[in-house]
């Protein structure tokens, strides 16, 4: 009998020598005679057990991890082909509370299925929401996405309804979907673990975009440090192209919807929307002034629809499943799931989707075990380089829009990043505004000037000079980069070092206590 085994073929498991595992598996299998079928699936997202193993067997999948190249013979000679006992034994992968405690809509098939087989997504929903589009009007698949109640996950949480609609209702014989798959936030993978782990669920999910606002051409502007997506994306797309779900006759209709892979120009501000187009027409990726909006006036100057990748990856559910389906998930106005992604200073880190509600103490102990260096959690960082640092204290604020908002947070793409006892918040004040000077796009004055002044004024609060004068002139700066600015870059820079100062002060205070403290 054929014994079939996984092992992810996600860039994370790979650099944790998800590969050399493979490899070992087919040359110990070989020389024992064992018949193996090995899918490289995609990852689960439990990335301390990567390299993880996984074996079908009639109870279920049962795992045994992180394993080593150095394991694989002991593994064969304790039968784990057959489910068999061994110190790295996990039991049911889907048993094992990390996943069994989470909510995955958008990651249903993460860690199932392999990417690149269109059978395998069709066998597991997919295309199901396009076949329902297919049957609708535009206007009643925007009607569909916006009672969802989705939101935009790329950070502004704008409804993706709404925008949609604002797309559909402007004229023009060219219209465009661009997905923002430029993921620069610290701690943020989700959108990568879509793109290599399962493609065929964006591409649907921008192909009914396409249909709900009448685009017939679409691009996906993707990080320039992911080559694997990239990759995988184009692959995807030539055998969605070659099986009818992409091109002019989409699965025998007449709607027609193209999509290409576009590499990004490996900027953070070429993640604001309309620094994007700029890059996406071949130019400097500036920040472009609004209005007009994107959804009137976008690339090349034509209606556009511009989504994160996490956004369009929940549409095909709410097609298939229907709106209320997805909108009974969740809290207030934020409706749905999100994947959030457990870094930093954490013991068990990874993705965990769940319904808007949970809190970021049961993310983080429940979920992520705590720190890895064992030491209490300090600081957390929530939704990117520009997400307001947390203190310990304020852990119990729900995943939410709002409850975030009304503790001066943001929840931005869901990225969390730990610090235990150690960190030093004015260095991680200084890094924000170091940030902002190496990646601002120099259009208005207020963040080219005011970060590289930020960066000053806080190395003299460092090296203890006019502590006081120089923490009220830091605020001043900031108001100034808050009311001034052009885009999120230069508006929201002052969160992190607000947030540092507001919930961290002994650490700008007069560089003798802090060398005491
Ligand atoms: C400096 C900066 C960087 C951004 N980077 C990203 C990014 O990498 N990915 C993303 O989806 N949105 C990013 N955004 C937000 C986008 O401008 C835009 O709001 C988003 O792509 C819209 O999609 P959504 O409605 O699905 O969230 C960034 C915004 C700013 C100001
Ligand atoms: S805030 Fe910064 S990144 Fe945004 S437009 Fe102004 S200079 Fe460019």
């Amino acid at each position: 009998m054929t014994i079939t085994l996984y092992v992810s073929c996600d860039s994370t498991a790979r650099s944790l020598g998800a590969d050399a595992v493979a490899n070992a598996i087919r040359s110990e299998a070989l020389l024992r005679n064992i018949e193996i079928r090995l899918i490289r699936n995609s990852s689960r997202g439990l990335f301390w057990l990567e390299p993880l193993v996984e074996v079908a067997t009639e109870a279920g999948r049962v795992g045994y991890g992180p394993v080593t190249v150095e394991d694989v013979p002991a593994l064969f000679d304790a039968g784990f082909q057959q489910g068999g006992e061994h110190r790295l034994a996990l039991g049911l992968v889907e048993e094992l509370p990390y996943l069994k405690r989470q909510e995955r809509l958008t990651f249903a098939r993460m860690g199932i299925t392999d990417p690149l087989s269109l059978d395998d997504y069709l066998q597991h929903e997919g295309y199901a929401g396009l076949e329902k589009a297919l049957a609708l009007s535009g206007r009643q698949i925007v009607e569909t996405v916006t009672e969802s109640g989705l939101r935009g996950r790329g950070g502004a949480a704008f409804p993706t309804g709404i925008k949609w609609n604002t797309v559909l209702e402007s004229e023009s014989d060219q219209k465009y979907v661009v997905c923002n798959a430029d993921e620069g936030d610290s701690g943020t993978f989700s959108d990568r673990m879509v793109m290599e782990g399962d493609p065929f669920m964006l591409i649907e999910g921008m192909t009914i975009a396409g249909l709900a606002v009448g685009a017939t051409e679409g691009y996906i502007y993707v990080r320039s440090e992911y080559p694997q997506a990239f990759a995988t994306l184009e692959e995807a797309i030539r055998i969605a192209s070659r099986y009818g779900y992409l091109g002019s006759n989409i699965l025998g209709s007449d709607k027609a919807f193209n999509l290409q892979v576009r590499k990004a120009a490996g900027s953070y501000v070429c993640g604001e929307e309309t620094a994007m187009l700029e890059s996406l027409e071949g130019k400097r990726g500036m920040v472009r002034a609004k209005p007009p909006l994107p959804a009137v006036h976008g690339l090349f100057g034509q209606p556009t629809v511009i989504n994160n990748v996490i956004s369009l990856a929940a549409v095909p559910l709410i097609l298939a499943r229907g709106a209320a389906y997805y909108r009974d998930f969740g809290m207030g106005r934020s409706r749905g799931t999100l994947p959030l992604q457990l870094t930093g200073n954490i013991r068990y880190g990874g993705l965990v989707e769940k319904a808007f509600g949970v809190t970021l103490r049961e993310l983080i102990d429940d979920f992520g075990g705590g720190t890895e260096s064992g030491r209490p959690v300090r600081a957390v960082q929530v939704g990117g380089p520009l997400g307001a640092y947390l203190s310990a204290g304020q852990l119990d604020v729900e995943v939410d829009y709002e409850a975030l908002a009304a503790i001066g947070g943001v929840l931005g793409h869901g990225g969390i990043v730990v610090f235990d006892d150690t960190v030093d918040m004015a260095e991680q004040a200084r890094f924000a505004m170091e940030f902002c000077a190496l990646e601002s796009c120099g259009k208005c004055t207020p963040c080219r000037i005011g970060s590289p002044r930020g960066v000053e004024v806080i190395d003299k609060i460092i090296a203890g000079q006019q502590v006081e004068s120089q923490i009220t002139l830091l605020r001043d700066l900031c108001a100034t980069m808050q009311d001034g600015s052009l885009c999120a870059m230069g508006g929201m820079t002052p969160y992190p070092v607000l947030s540092a100062l507001d919930h961290f002060p002994e650490d700008f205070a007069a560089a003798p206590v802090r060398k005491a403290g």
